[in-house]
C-alpha cells in the first residue's frame, strides 16, 4: 500500500513523476503530492484524491531535474492534504515520502521529538523529523538517515532529499518493496517497475535494511553499517501495452477478458518438449516429501487456496489445509511433523503472508510461493517459486491472477500425483484447453450478465451467493467481488447452512446467486434454493450444461467437473463489474481498498 516514485537526472522530473504516480495509483489512492528540488529550493505539491487532483494542483511553471512523489493509502491520520505525502522537517530543510507503518513511532517521538511540533497525524513524519534532529547535531545527511534508519521499526520503502543537495536522493527499504531503475544520466526510485518502465526496464532490487545514495549517474548501496553493496541490475521483463488500458473503459474489464489467453500461455510455459505438464523436479520432490500442505493466502488468493486443496487431494492425495494468513502467524495450528507451506499471492507482497513465511522459515519449514510478480518480497523468500505468467493485473479486484493461481495449482496437482504413480481418468492438458475455450465463450456473453446484474443488483442491498461443494468456494469469491467494486453486502455460504441461521435475512426480492456446477449436489443445490424461494428470494441460478434445468438463469459451456471453478467464477466477475457500474462505483479503485496490501 502507498506507492513511492523518485527520478533524478536532467530532465524536468515533474511529468515523470507524476505519470509513476498514476502507474502506481494501485498501490493506493486516496491521496498524492511530489516535492521537487530545483536553485530555489523544494517545492511541495500535495492535494487529498487521485493523481489527476494532484496534477491540477502541481504549479507547471516550476522546473526541476530531481524529485520524489507518494499516492497514498492511509493507515495512520485520516486521507488530507496535511497527512499526505511528501512530509518535510520542521525548518524545511528534508522532505521525505515513504510506504509501510512505523510500529514505534510514539516511542520515538517521545523519546527524541518532545520539543518538536509535528504538523500531521502521520508515522511518517517521525522520520523525517528524526532525520533533521541528527543532522543539526553535526552528523552529514548520509549519517543522519542511517542513524534514524537504526531506531525505525516496522516496514519502510523511503526516499528522503535535502533542500541543501539537489543532486542526491537517499533511499531505504525495510519489509515494503522499493527498486532503483537505472538509466542513462538519470536514475529513478520506484515501489514497482510498472511506474518507471516510461523511462527504464533496467532495475537493481533492493533487501531489507538496506539504503541507498542515488545521484544522477551513480547508485551506491550499502548495509546499515555503511558497507557497500554490489548487486547486479535484471531487465523488467513487463510489456509497456500490459500496463494500459487500450480500449477497454476499465482495467477489470481487460482483465476479464484476458483470461483465456493466460489460460494458454499458462499451459505453453508449464508444458515440456512432449506436451506433457511439467514442473520444476525441485518442487515436485518438496512436495512428495510433505506430510501435509498448508496454503496460506488473503482474500481472493484464499479463496483459490480453497480449490486449490480439492485439487491436490484429489490429483496428488496429499492432505492440504487451508488458512487466513492474518490468522495464521498469531493463531498457529498444530502442525504436522513434514509440512510444505504455499503462499499463494498475485503481488507477492501481502505483508500478512509475508510474515508467516518468516515465522515458518524460522521454524525450518520448506516453502513455496505462487505468484504473479517474479522477484516479489514472497518469491524471493520463500525457497521455491511458481509463476502466474498472468501479465499485471492492476484493476484491485483481482479477477485473472485468481483463475491463473487455479491452473497453477491444477498443474503442480496433477504433476506430483503423476509423480506418486497416480493417473487421472482425463487429461489436464487438453482439458485446460477447454477450459480456455469456455472463457472465450463466456466472455463473449456480456449482454447476458449486464441484464443480470441490472435485473438481481441495480437496486439491492444485499446478496447471497450459494454452491455445495467446490461452487461453494467459488461463491465465497464472487461475494467478494461483488461486495468489493459495488458495495453491495454480499455472502457466500455453503447451499446447507443458509438454513441454519442466515435464512432469517432473506427478504422479498433477496437475490440469491446458487452455483450447481456438480453433478452429485445438482438436486441438494436445487433443494437449498427451493428453502430460499419459498421465503420469497430472488433466485439467480448458474448452472453447467448437462446439468442444466429450466430455471436456470444461465448455463455456462461444459468443462471438466473438477475445473469447474475456472469458468464459473467469470459470470461472478462479470455480473460484479456490471453491478458496480449501475451503482455508479469506480470499478478499478474502489473505496477504501488497494491493490497491494504491504501493511498488516
Ligand atoms: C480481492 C483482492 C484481495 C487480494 C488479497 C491478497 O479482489 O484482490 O482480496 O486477493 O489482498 O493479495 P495477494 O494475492 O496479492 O496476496
Amino acid at each position: 500500500m502507498c506507492g513511492i516514485v523518485g527520478y533524478i537526472g536532467y530532465n524536468d522530473s515533474k511529468e515523470i513523476l507524476l505519470k509513476g504516480l498514476e502507474k502506481l495509483e494501485y498501490r493506493g489512492y486516496d491521496s498524492a503530492g511530489i516535492a521537487v528540488i530545483n536553485n530555489e529550493g523544494v517545492h511541495v505539491f500535495k492535494e487529498k484524491g487521485r493523481i489527476v487532483d494532484l496534477r491540477a494542483a502541481v504549479d507547471t511553471n516550476v522546473e526541476a531535474s530531481t524529485g520524489i512523489g507518494h499516492t497514498r493509502w492511509a493507515t495512520h491520520g485520516v486521507p488530507s492534504k496535511t497527512n499526505s505525502h511528501p512530509h518535510q522537517s520542521a525548518s524545511g530543510r528534508f522532505t521525505l515520502v515513504h510506504n509501510g507503518v512505523i510500529e514505534n513511532y510514539d516511542l520515538l517521538k517521545r523519546e527524541y521529538l518532545q520539543n518538536v511540533s509535528m504538523k500531521s497525524e502521520t508515522d511518517t513524519e517521525i522520520i523525517v523529523q528524526l532525520v533533521e534532529l541528527f543532522a543539526n547535531d553535526g552528523l552529514s545527511t548520509e549519517e543522519a538517515f542511517r542513524k534514524t534508519l537504526t531506531l525505525l521499526h516496522g516496514s519502510y520503502a523511503l526516499a528522503l532529499i535535502d533542500n541543501q543537495d539537489q543532486e542526491t536522493i537517499y533511499v531505504a527499504k525495510n519489509k515494503s518493496p522499493l527498486l532503483v531503475g537505472l538509466g542513462f544520466g538519470f536514475n529513478v526510485v520506484a515501489s514497482d517497475a510498472m511506474a518507471m518502465l516510461q523511462v527504464t526496464d533496467k532495475y537493481v532490487e533492493l533487501m531489507d535494511k538496506e539504503m541507498v545514495i542515488v545521484k544522477k549517474d551513480e547508485v551506491t548501496i550499502q548495509n546499515l553499517d555503511g558497507e557497500v553493496i554490489n548487486r547486479e541490475p535484471y531487465t523488467a521483463e513487463l510489456d509497456a501495452s500490459d500496463i494500459e488500458k487500450g480500449t477497454y473503459p476499465h482495467y477489470m474489464l481487460k482483465e476479464i477478458d484476458e483470461q483465456p489467453a493466460v489460460m494458454r500461455k499458462i499451459i505453453q510455459n508449464y508444458q515440456d518438449q512432449n506436451g506433457e505438464l511439467k514442473i520444476d523436479a525441485n518442487i515436485v520432490s518438496a512436495m512428495n516429501d510433505a506430510d501435509r500442505i498448508y496454503i496460506v493466502a488473503a482474500g481472493t488468493s484464499y479463496h483459490s487456496g480453497l480449490v486449490g486443496k480439492q485439487f491436490i487431494e484429489e490429483m496428488a492425495q496429499i492432505p492440504v489445509e487451508v488458512h487466513i494468513s492474518s490468522e495464521f502467524g498469531y493463531n498457529m495450528p498444530l502442525l504436522s511433523k513434514k509440512p510444505l507451506f504455499i503462499f499463494l499471492s498475485q503481488s507477492g507482497e501481502t505483508a500478512d503472508s509475508r510474515q508467516v513465511l518468516v515465522q515458518v522459515k524460522e521454524m525450518g519449514h520448506k516453502s513455496l510461493t505462487i505468484t504473479n510478480v517474479p522477484g516479489s518480497t514472497l518469491s524471493r523468500e520463500a525457497d521455491y517459486t511458481l509463476l502466474l505468467h498472468a501479465g499485471p493485473e492492476i484493476a484491485v479486484a483481482s479477477t485473472k491472477a485468481y483463475t491463473a493461481q487455479l491452473a497453477v495449482l491444477a498443474i503442480l496437482a496433477e504433476v506430483t500425483g503423476k509423480s506418486r504413480g497416480l493417473e487421472l481418468s482425463f487429461s489436464l492438458i487438453q482439458e485446460l484447453g477447454i477450459v480456455a475455450n469456455a472463457m472465450d465463450v463466456l466472455c463473449d456473453s456480456k449482454e447476458e450478465f449486464e441484464a443480470i446484474a441490472r435485473e438481481y443488483l441495480a437496486t439491492t442491498r444485499n446478496c447471497f451467493f450459494i454452491g455445495r461443494g467446490i461452487d461453494y468456494y467459488v461463491g465465497l469469491e464472487g461475494a467478494l467481488k461483488l461486495k468489493e467494486i459495488s458495495y453491495i453486502q454480499a455472502e457466500g455460504f455453503a447451499g446447507g447452512e443458509l438454513k441454519h441461521g442466515t435464512i432469517a435475512l432473506i427478504e422479498d426480492g433477496t437475490p440469491i446467486i446458487a452455483l450447481a456446477t456438480q453433478g452429485f449436489v445438482n438436486l441438494s443445490i436445487r433443494g437449498n434454493v427451493k428453502e430460499v424461494v419459498a421465503r420469497g428470494a430472488n433466485p439467480c441460478i448458474i448452472s453447467m450444461e448437462g446439468l442444466n434445468m429450466d430455471e436456470d438463469r444461465f448455463v455456462i459451456p461444459e468443462v471438466h467437473q473438477t475445473l469447474t471453478p475456472l469458468i464459473s467464477v467469470v459470470p461472478m466477475q462479470l455480473i460484479s463489474y456490471y453491478a458496480a457500474l449501475h451503482r455508479d462505483c469506480d470499478v478499478d479503485k474502489p473505496r477504501n481498498l488497494a491493490k497491494s496490501v504491504t501493511v498488516e
